[in-house]
C-alpha cells in the first residue's frame, strides 16, 4: 500500500485563513498582552505564521502532550510530556492547536490550565474535524472545518514525516 498526498489547502488559502484568524484575535485583545500557548509539535508552523500577523505584543509558550504514539488513531490517553514552565495566573491565554479531532487533547489541557487560574482561556485551532468529536470542545478562532481524513503538512505529521510540506494535504492509502 503506497501512501499518496492530495492537496486540501494550498499555501495562499492557508495564508488567508491565518490572516483572518489574526484579525479576529487582534480585535478581541486590543490593549492586552495575551499568552499564546502552542501544543507541540503540530502547532509550531501555524504559531510562527500567526504571531507575525497579529500586531499585538504577545508572548509564547509551548506544552508537549502525547496521545497518538505512531498510529493514526488517538489512544485516548493524553499525557503531559513537557508542561508549563511559567505561571499563567491572571494571564489571557490562547491555546493554539493544529487539529481538534475527538477533543480529548484540548479537554485534558483545558482542565490542566484552568487549575492554574488564567484570567481567560480561549482556543485557536487551524482545523476542526467536527464529525469526530467525543467530548464537547468549541473552537473560538478556527481556520477550516475538515473532513474525517488523515491530514499532514504545514507542521502536521504522520509518524514524524511530512511536517515540512508548505500545503495542507490528505494522506491517502491505496
Ligand atoms: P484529539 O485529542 O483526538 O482531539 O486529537 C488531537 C491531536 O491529534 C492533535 O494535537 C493532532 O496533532 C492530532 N491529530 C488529529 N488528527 C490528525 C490528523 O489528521 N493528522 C495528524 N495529526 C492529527
Amino acid at each position: 500500500m503506497l501512501p499518496h498526498l492530495e492537496v486540501l489547502f494550498a499555501e495562499d488559502e492557508i495564508k488567508r485563513a491565518v490572516a483572518r484568524i489574526a484579525a479576529e484575535i487582534r480585535q478581541d485583545y486590543q490593549g492586552k498582552q495575551p499568552l499564546l500557548l502552542g501544543i507541540l509539535k503540530g502547532s509550531f508552523v501555524f504559531m510562527a505564521d500567526l504571531i507575525r500577523q497579529l500586531d499585538l505584543p504577545v508572548e509564547i509558550e509551548f506544552v508537549k502532550l502525547s496521545s497518538y504514539g505512531s498510529g493514526k488513531e488517538t489512544s485516548g490517553r493524553v499525557k503531559v510530556v513537557n508542561g508549563l514552565r511559567t505561571s499563567i495566573r491572571g494571564r489571557d491565554v490562547i491555546v493554539v492547536e493544529d487539529i481538534v479531532d475527538t477533543g480529548l487533547t484540548v479537554a485534558f489541557l483545558f482542565d490542566y490550565l484552568r487549575k492554574r487560574k488564567p484570567a481567560s482561556l480561549k482556543l485557536c485551532a487551524l482545523m476542526d474535524k467536527l464529525s469526530r468529536r467525543q467530548v464537547p470542545v468549541s473552537v473560538d478562532y478556527l481556520g477550516f472545518t475538515v473532513p474525517d481524513k488523515f491530514i499532514v503538512g504545514y507542521g502536521i505529521d504522520w509518524d514524524e514525516g511530512f511536517r515540512y510540506l508548505p500545503e495542507i494535504c490528505v494522506l491517502e492509502e491505496d
